[in-house]
């Protein structure tokens, strides 16, 4: 195991304590949110009454591998989230590695309580990698235009096994917006939020109740 695999699962595992009994849990993406997947799969066999709301396809096999009853927004309320982060600034998350961001963001502003798990790598003083925009796919051309105009560089993200864009659960392609440090995240996120043909985009401002960041030697510190 690496020590980045260590730091994620102890992360993950540390979240999964503060959910109680009878709980709706939103299922984060990626695969520090993963662990904590299956962390609460573990716990779900030892008796705790949960029911499970997946932010993505690759979250809703997961869960139900570990045994995670499901429900969905129509029925439920989320009472605590679960999810990961590409980065973890003092005012905002990035997220979007995955491609998962839209439905992770509709699950995790739903909770009641939001909280993020990464390993030690994520943590940052300003937001720096391109931010991930969920785009109509007829859009993509001005999208482009409207991140060139705010300063940014726009590339749709290919998928590497076969020819053609990267599609989200709902069809969107995925276009990751350049903008170097990203100084002022809320003032971006309104623009990026008001281009026609942007579905979402995966900057999460101050939207962290609290975030487990696990380091290798298998400590946890919440911040
Ligand atoms: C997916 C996400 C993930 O949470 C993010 O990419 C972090 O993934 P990982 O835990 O695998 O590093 O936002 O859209």
């Amino acid at each position: 195991m690496t020590d980045r695999t260590t730091a994620k699962r102890v992360a993950g595992e540390a979240a999964v304590e503060a959910i109680d009994d009878e709980s709706v849990v939103g299922l984060g993406s990626g695969s520090t949110a993963a662990t904590a997947i299956t962390a609460l799969g573990e716990r779900v066999a030892a008796g705790l009454a949960v029911r499970g709301v997946p932010t993505s396809w690759q979250a809703r096999q997961r869960a139900r591998e570990a045994g995670i009853p499901l429900t969905d927004l129509d029925a439920d309320r989320v009472d605590i989230a679960i999810d990961g982060a590409d980065q973890v600034a003092p005012t905002a998350l990035l997220k979007g590695g995955g491609g998962a961001h839209v439905r992770e963001k509709i699950v995790d502003s739903d909770a009641e309580r939001f909280l993020v798990v990464v390993d030690d790598s994520k943590v940052v003083d300003a937001i720096d990698q391109p931010v991930p925009l969920a785009v109509l796919p007829e859009a993509r051309r001005p999208v482009a235009d409207a991140i060139a105009a705010l300063g940014g560089a726009a590339e749709t993200r290919m998928a590497t096994r076969r020819d053609g864009p990267v599609l989200t659960d709902d069809g969107a392609i995925v276009v990751d917006a350049a903008f170097g440090v990203i100084d002022d995240p809320a003032a971006l996120a309104t623009e990026l939020s008001a281009i026609p043909g942007v579905v979402g985009h995966g900057l999460f401002v101050d939207a962290a109740d609290a975030v487990y960041v696990g380091s290798a030697d298998g400590s946890v510190a919440v911040c």
